[in-house]
């Protein structure tokens, strides 16, 4: 499929909340319209901003509604079908892998098996169960080889299929750390004392689908008989307050928190893993964008974690860390207050089983380009990000 009619992102600040309840219902509903940020029009609350995509077809319509309820809004993609052909540099297909673009899903499988077989002391593979499509879920477990069991630090990325800066930060990760072993002294203490476990590709068969049919596809590809919609979002779908705040149970919703928790293949098999190592495993990062958040439980709750202040100084250090390079400012807090309660998120399922420093990251940028950040902007977003990951590893390193 062609990536069709496309649309002009607006940004709305909101005046009141009321005056956006009528509005929402009327105006948003029926015209279907793809909310980016935040990801559903449950989730709108008064005073902030909101990105939509708009098809073209209802650009007329939509106008004229924030026209007549006097909404502040701007135009910040003008064609979304435009963006998508930018958002990749120009270049031979097939395209080889490359840390500094978006590779499909088959480029990074290979990459994944050259990766492990050319470093076998450093990485070792590890399936840990199929997608709902049958796809091999592989995580990479980076660090020195030891005949005792040693501490060690979980990152996802790409839970979300249309988040393309995510699984490119996780193989940019992997890179790193194989080639500043031995030079870099940090890297080099983390892997010999810890070990670093990389899922690049959570949501595999999502990001399959955007790579060949829909960019802005967000979910699994889970199929229900009764049901013609498609997939369950897979950071609504754990056993954290599930489905109780912002997530939706209508199964076409983005939102969508799926039928039971852990429904979705893909978080059953990570959930199995994590749990099965729950005694090894001190730190949880998962990469998601855009906003350029550093997250923290709870999202299920405005109740503050019990380790509150502790995993904010850390958020706090590593925004401080990651701005040092490029002057890119991160907002740090948990989850509900920060931008949105969401119940459901791998975040605070982790910390609530004990992983204590359990961070959610949102990288670049903040909307000028959202979901279609173009590939230019991958080396310095996961340059920048790598000193945010190293802090807190460094940290929990610390604080074993
Ligand atoms: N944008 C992310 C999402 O909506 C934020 C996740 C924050 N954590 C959470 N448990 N809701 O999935
Ligand atoms: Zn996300």
């Amino acid at each position: 499929m062609k990536f069709l009619l496309l649309l002009g992102l607006v940004a709305v600040a909101l005046a009141e909340t009321t005056h956006f309840e009528g509005s929402c219902l009327c105006v948003w509903r029926p015209l279907q319209v793809d909310f980016w940020r935040p990801e559903s029009p449950e989730l709108v609350t008064i005073d902030i901003d909101v990105d939509i995509r708009v098809p073209a077809f209802y650009l007329d319509m939509v106008y004229t509604r924030l026209d007549q309820i006097d909404m502040e809004h701007e135009v910040l993609i003008e064609d979304l079908e435009d963006a998508v052909n930018r958002e990749r540099d120009s270049g031979p297909t097939p395209r080889a892998h490359s840390y500094t673009k978006y590779n499909d899903w088959n480029t990074v499988q290979g990459w994944m098996n050259t990766i492990a077989s050319s470093n076998p002391n450093l990485i070792s593979k590890q399936v840990i169960g199929n997608t709902y499509e049958g796809r091999p879920m592989t995580v990479l477990k980076l660090g020195k080889k030891s005949s005792v069991t040693k501490n060690a630090i979980f990152l996802d990325c790409g839970i979300h299929a249309r988040e393309w800066i995510a699984p490119a930060f996780c193989q940019w990760f992997v890179k790193e750390a194989l080639s500043t072993y031995g030079s870099d002294s940090q890297m080099t203490s983390l892997l010999d004392q810890m070990d670093v476990y990389v899922l690049p590709v959570f949501n595999i068969d999502g990001y399959d689908y955007t790579h060949k049919s829909n960019r802005m596809w967000r979910k699994t590809r889970s199929r229900k008989s009764g049901s013609s919609c498609i997939g369950a979002d897979p950071n609504r779908n754990w056993n954290a307050g599930w489905c109780t705040i912002g997530a939706s149970s209508n199964p076409c919703s983005d939102t969508f928190c799926g039928y039971s928790p852990e429904s979705e293949i893909e978080v059953k098999n990570v959930a199995d893993f994590i749990r099965r190592n729950k005694s090894i495993i001190k730190a949880y990062l998962t990469i998601h964008s855009y906003s350029q958040l550093l997250l923290f439980p709870y999202s299920y709750t405005f109740q503050l974690a019990a380790h509150h202040s502790e995993l904010l100084k850390v958020a706090e250090g590593a925004s401080a860390a990651l701005r040092s390079l490029y002057g890119t400012s991160y907002t740090s807090g948990p989850g509900a207050a920060t931008i949105y309660p969401a119940a459901g998120g791998s975040d605070d399922w982790a910390y609530d089983l004990g992983v204590k420093y359990s961070y959610t990251f949102e990288l670049r940028d903040t909307g000028r380009y959202g979901f279609l950040l173009p590939e230019s902007q991958i080396k310095p977003t996961c340059e920048e990000t790598m000193l945010a990951v190293k802090y807190i590893a460094a940290y929990v390193q610390k604080n074993l």
